[in-house]
């Protein structure tokens, strides 16, 4: 795998794939950490004078309604106004347009590469035919998106496949970053885990037991843990499917697995805190308890490393921000390695002040676990 550096981009038409995976709520960028940490390498691109195509995804496509909300526009306007730079946005993913467009352009962002996984998971798929095709708009591939290096789609593995390609500042920063969970790891070594939905982490979450001492548990992702041991999580969102796989995680590492013992339910419209053995059957979980935070609180003053992942409730609600905030005003107190990742993590930590109590902040989630486990990163191909 070559980097940026060693690899001529001078003069050249160069793809660029980055991680322009943001959140958007109500027509607006949440966090915008991922479009700035991208900068860097477009620049060095343009003052190489290389012409520049960027790809990204955002979000899941699956149907054409999908397509209305996941539009990378506003980012090309957000990108354009980080950079003071004309950013031509083309808004399809093929077409004359396309393949034109870096003749009077010399910095284009192309539609959400996702929108090919409508017709038959093109992206995700890594079809061939969409690899060589993308591939064919350039001279020279960079990978610069980390928050993906776990995927092999087209837009990474496939187009790489293809081309002459390296990996871009914003990997490398994040291989360097991440370095102190990679190699020599100071134990114990604590995962605090969060975020809506388990379905994406139920795997990695399987390999990091192996690799960690203590996973504390909290946000979306432990009702379904509070549910498969047995208790009543009311109207709180979990996923079915997994909870005999979490029954079975949680048997089998019992020391490991730490879950809430109590949490901050709503009801109607009030809010209180239940023992995880009382929740009511019409209430909901959006917060971990006090309780709940104490227990955890210890865990972090016994740890070497701490590597965060998520969100502890609904931090974006001032009710429902205790765990979270608490968690990282703890770590503020702590002297282990402190890192974090993934895109709720990150957006929290910002919003809340406390980016200085970490010694890296990763741009990848899933990419960021998959890579502590594994230890190498996948999404380049054999030119
Ligand atoms: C992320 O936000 O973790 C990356 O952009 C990857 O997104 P994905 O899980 O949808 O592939």
């Amino acid at each position: 795998m070559k980097y940026i550096e060693d690899i001529d981009v001078r003069n050249k038409k160069v793809i660029l794939r980055l991680d322009l995976n943001v959140t958007i709520k109500d027509g607006k960028i949440v966090d915008d950490t991922k479009i700035k940490k991208s900068i860097p390498t477009i620049k060095y691109l343009l003052n190489n004078n290389a012409k520049v195509l960027i790809m990204s995804h955002l979000g899941k496509v699956k149907t054409e309604e999908d397509k209305l909300d996941k539009s990378l526009k506003i980012v090309a306007q957000s990108l354009s106004n980080l950079m003071n730079e004309e950013v031509y946005f083309v808004n399809t993913t093929r077409g004359s347009e396309l393949e034109h467009s870096l003749d009077n352009h010399k910095l284009v962002l192309m539609e959400n590469t996702r929108f090919e996984d409508i017709d038959g998971k093109k992206e995700s798929g890594c079809d061939e035919s969409l690899s060589l095709y993308w591939a064919s708009l350039g001279e020279v591939f960079i990978n610069d998106a980390f928050g993906t290096t776990h995927r092999k789609h087209a837009s990474n593995y496939g187009i790489s496949s293809h081309l002459p390609s390296a990996y871009g500042f914003l990997i490398n920063e994040e291989l360097i970053g991440l370095d102190p969970i990679i190699n020599n790891i100071k134990r114990p070594f604590t995962v605090i885990m969060g975020g809506a939905k388990v379905d994406d982490k139920v795997a990695l979450i399987e390999t990091l037991l192996k690799e960690s001492d203590y996973i504390l548990v909290g946000g979306g992702i432990a009702n379904t843990f509070l549910k498969s041991v047995g208790y009543n999580i009311g109207t709180s969102l979990y996923s079915e499917e997994y909870v005999d796989r979490i029954r079975t995680l949680i048997s089998e590492y019992r020391e490991k697995i730490i879950m809430p013992i109590d949490v901050v339910v709503k009801e109607r419209e009030n809010i209180s805190v239940k023992s995880v053995a009382s929740v009511p059957t019409d209430a909901a979980i959006y917060d971990i308890g006090d309780k709940t935070i104490e227990k955890y609180k210890e865990y972090i003053q016994k740890s070497e490393t701490i590597f965060v992942n998520g969100t502890m409730g609904l931090y974006e609600d001032e009710q429902f921000r205790q765990g979270t905030e608490h968690l990282y005003q703890e770590l503020s107190h702590v002297n282990s390695v402190k890192i974090a990742g993934g895109g709720d993590a990150v957006a929290s930590i910002n919003k809340l002040s406390y980016a200085d109590v970490f010694d890296f902040l990763s741009t990848g989630g899933g990419a960021t676990l998959e890579y502590i486990v594994e230890k190498k990163i996948n999404c380049f191909g054999e030119e």
